[in-house]
């Protein structure tokens, strides 16, 4: 439930303009304004996702924390799992403002954000300083101007990867320039075997997962699972924001950048249960989750784990807990004993 407070301080950051408020939002996080609870957990949530053992699937998806400065607070949001970045090897500035925008009458948001981020030294320096315990990961990305962007997830990761329990490989940002043709199959290939070559360095090897995105054909999609299996991958994260428009009613909806929150839920699901009947690696469904409902439909079509982002906009961050302990009732209405034995039962919904 939203406390009072909570929903009054929403209310003030929806008057802000987003990015000012996303700001604030952080800030109030590392206040300690946040929940201090923790994950909620059962037998039934409980499940290890790519060796990873989380208290519950249920997680925060990439470009929340773009820094890692909130890395204590988050650990005690609730979440499963937290994934921060994207991180590139320099400081980036990123794309002129405003660029996130709020969809209102859509439950959504556009952001052009374009990788602004401190850099891998500065980044890894606060995860050095991670909390113990919990499941932390790195969304890996590549800077705007670099010589050769596909060595640049290698680099962050060998920066980064002694504090991970995972990284993220982040080819389907829509908002670095000509970043998603590494989705293609010789390209992709070529940058998955430099990061396995940079993971085999460390001392404590990681799993590594990939993240794609929303608007890739079927082809293209038989073409990464095959790609990301052979590769040697972890996982595959299902998906990152969409290019696509369809049916908003927004003002803001010509704004360029990627799409993401309730428009994006139908066509991430749709992509996660078309994925599941490509490849066995472990999938974690991302895109337009707002209720323990979604999060359900995501592990019927597919999903090992999930995560979630732009709800958390329109809700707060007491929706992780509603969601978490929502999902749990779904999972014991529905006579699952444990969510991983719900994984791809209702796939055939969506393919
Ligand atoms: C403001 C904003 C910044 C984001 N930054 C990143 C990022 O740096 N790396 C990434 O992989 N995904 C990023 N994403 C995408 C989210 O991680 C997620 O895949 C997408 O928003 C769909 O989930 P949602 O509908 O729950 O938000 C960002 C999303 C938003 C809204």
């Amino acid at each position: 439930m939203t406390s009072p407070l909570e929903q009054l301080g929403m209310i003030a950051l929806r008057r802000m303009d987003p990015e000012a408020a996303h700001g604030f939002a952080l800030k109030a996080l590392q206040m300690g304004l946040g929940p201090k609870g923790g994950p909620f957990t059962t037998p039934r949530l409980a499940t290890t996702v790519a060796g990873l053992a989380l208290p519950n699937p249920v997680g925060l998806a990439a470009g929340f924390d773009k820094n890692a400065t909130a890395l204590a607070p988050l650990a005690r949001c609730g979440f499963g799992f937290v994934e921060v970045g994207a991180a590139t090897p320099r400081s980036q500035a990123g794309n002129p403002k405003p660029r996130l925008f709020r969809l209102t009458e859509d439950r959504a948001a556009i952001n052009r954000f374009g990788f602004n981020n401190d850099g891998k030294e500065a980044i890894t320096a606060r995860l050095a300083r991670r909390p113990k315990g919990g499941v932390l990961g790195l969304n890996l990305g590549a800077n705007k101007d670099s010589a050769d962007r596909s060595k640049d997830f290698a680099k962050v990761l060998v920066a980064c990867g002694p504090h991970l329990d995972f990284a993220t490989v982040n080819v389907s940002s829509p908002n670095t320039e000509a970043l998603r043709d590494l989705q293609g199959k010789t390209a992709l290939a070529a940058l998955l075997e430099g990061v396995m070559e940079a993971n085999a360095t460390l001392s404590r090897p990681i799993p590594i997962f990939l993240k794609i995105a929303p608007d890739l054909s079927d082809l293209e999609l038989a073409d990464v699972a095959d790609v990301a299996t052979k590769g040697g991958l972890s996982a595959i994260i299902a998906t990152n924001t969409t290019l696509s428009r369809d049916g908003l009613k927004s003002p803001h909806a010509g704004e360029k950048g990627g799409l993401s929150g309730a428009p994006l839920f139908e066509k991430s699901t749709r992509v996660l249960a078309r994925l599941a009947g490509l490849t066995d690696l472990p999938l974690i469904g991302v895109g337009g989750i707002s209720s323990a409902e979604e999060a359900y439909a995501k592990f019927l079509a597919g999903a090992s784990a999930v995560q979630l982002y732009t709800a958390l906009v329109y809700g707060g961050i007491s929706l992780v807990d509603e969601i978490t302990r929502g999902l749990d009732r779904l999972l014991a209405r529905n006579g699952y004993a444990n969510v991983a034995d719900a994984v791809g039962k209702g796939r055939e919904t969506w393919t």
